[in-house]
């Protein structure tokens, strides 16, 4: 299939063109508003809930990942294919989870239901084992009032891998420029089309848009360009070289989860922490970088890694650490033609430890209260080498420069008890919804507490859990 008209959307396999609409509707409003497939629900609408999950997939493979309608704008869609509840099955033709979810009485109201049957649809067309914790997994990101987690999990365990794949169709993807509205969509597809379009007077980048797509309207009344950053092929390779990774910035949150799985098996827990699977299939790591939120959680994660961002502009490349790219609240070097293109991670040697550790109010799917990262090396109970980075703990996230140089070489309690007693000359937090500055400080001394039992019991990581569970 190759359209002419270039502004459409495949919905179902059936292709639908977007007409008379501005730039700001949200998949979830057009899918519902304009296409009448009410199937796909609202009850939050700021990501936390599921019940607008859809399935989204590319031209050219198969693969299909839930994503929640309400938080994606439909220019980011452009050109892609987009499969919604009533693409699964109907009540002549129910899909086998369907069939399975009426009889285990996984349904009561059925507002949430559409959102789990995507999210378990991608769970059975993925290669996972379906078994209690990819289920859990799956679902983490889907609220149910009414019913109660056990039938759903049983639904799912039911069909396992007895069920007939949801195929998406094949299509040739073009780089789809749309006006919707007053504002132009580009989707530019390699770094070269991004160049010629960074000389536009009044432009917005937007990548997965997870936290940008929350604000209502996203841009100014001066601003009539949105540039998605998320199709450039170049910002979304993963190399995986001798000792580090080098992560596109448009890669999403669930392709760096698969890929440090074995990698930096320490990281799996936060990682599936950050988010459910819809966020963490359309967020993306340059994303969270560049939003420079103080407790954004991969940054502290990076910075203790010493890691190192190139940037990419209309002048040119050049790399920059970490270290020196945040410059105040939700602040960063960039200019504005310029972008994070790729990420250097050194990965972590063997004789160190690494833990990454976030408090929040919720244990999934909330945002941090606090996160601290933690990569050091011990010999004969001394601190050979030590790098902590932590977020929530000022305006920016941070590397807490001062405090490694005075652990470093130190003995491994009295360190600790320096940091314990001492850690208001190292982190000034701030009050806000999330916690108190005092309540910062007091649970960064716990995390001191975790980290020496973690490195007195021989723990190589300790999840929040474990620790809670004590
Ligand atoms: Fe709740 Fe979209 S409506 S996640
Ligand atoms: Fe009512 Fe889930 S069945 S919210």
């Amino acid at each position: 299939m190759h359209p002419e008209n270039t502004n459409f959307i495949y919905v179902n396999r059936e292709m639908r063109t977007l007409s008379n609409i501005d730039y700001d509707i949200t998949l979830l409003d057009w899918l519902r508003t304009n296409l009448k497939l009410k199937g796909t629900k609202e009850g939050c609408a700021e990501g936390d809930c599921g019940a607008c999950s859809v399935l989204v997939h590319d031209g050219s493979n198969s693969e299909v990942r839930p994503i929640n309608s309400c938080l994606v704008r439909v220019g980011q869609v452009v050109g892609k294919g987009v499969i919604t509840v009533e693409g699964i099955g109907n009540e002549k033709k129910p899909h086998p989870l369907q069939t399975s979810f009426i009889k285990e009485n996984a349904s009561q109201c059925g507002y949430c239901t559409p959102g789990f049957i995507i999210s378990g649809i991608s769970l059975l067309n993925s290669n996972k084992d379906v078994d209690e914790n990819s289920i859990n997994d799956s679902v983490s990101g889907n609220l149910c009032r009414c019913t109660g987690y056990s039938p759903i999990v049983k639904a799912l365990k039911s069909v396992g891998n007895n069920h007939e794949e949801i195929k998406p169709i094949q299509f040739v993807e073009q780089n789809n420029d749309v006006q919707l509205g007053l504002v132009s969509y580009h989707n530019p597809i390699n770094l070269d089309e991004l160049l010629n379009l960074t000389n536009k007077p009044n432009f917005r980048y937007l990548a997965g848009g997870t936290d940008l797509n929350l604000q209502r309207p996203i841009i100014n009344e001066d601003q009539n360009t949105i540039i998605n950053l998320s199709n450039i092929k170049e910002l979304k390779n993963i190399e995986v070289q001798n000792n580090k990774l080098l992560l596109g910035s448009a890669v999403t949150i669930e392709n760096f989860l698969v890929t440090i799985k074995d990698r930096i098996p320490e990281l799996i827990e936060l990682l599936q922490r950050f988010g459910s699977p819809q966020i963490r299939n359309q967020g993306t790591i340059g994303g969270n970088l560049c939003t420079s939120s103080p407790i954004g959680d991969i940054a502290p994660v990076f910075l203790a890694l010493n890691a190192k961002l190139n940037i990419f502009g209309s002048n040119g490349r050049k790399k920059v650490n970490l270290n020196e790219f945040y410059t105040g609240y939700r602040k960063n070097i960039l200019t504005k033609d310029e972008i994070v293109s790729s990420i250097e991670v050194p990965l972590p040697k063997k004789d160190y430890n690494l833990f990454c550790w976030k408090l929040s109010k919720r244990y999934d799917q909330d945002i941090s209260t606090i996160s601290l990262t933690v990569y050091i090396k011990i010999r004969d109970q001394i601190i050979d080498d030590i790098h902590l980075a932590a977020g929530g703990i000022a305006e920016t996230p941070k590397y807490l420069d001062n405090l490694c140089k005075d652990m470093k070489g130190q003995k491994l309690d009295k360190s600790i008890s320096l940091a314990i007693n001492n850690i208001k000359n190292y982190i000034k937090p701030i009050s806000d919804i999330r916690g108190t500055a005092d309540y910062r400080i007091e649970s960064f001394r716990g995390l001191f507490r975790r980290l020496e039992k973690c490195l007195v019991d021989g723990v190589k990581t300790m999840s929040i859990m474990d620790y809670n569970n004590e």
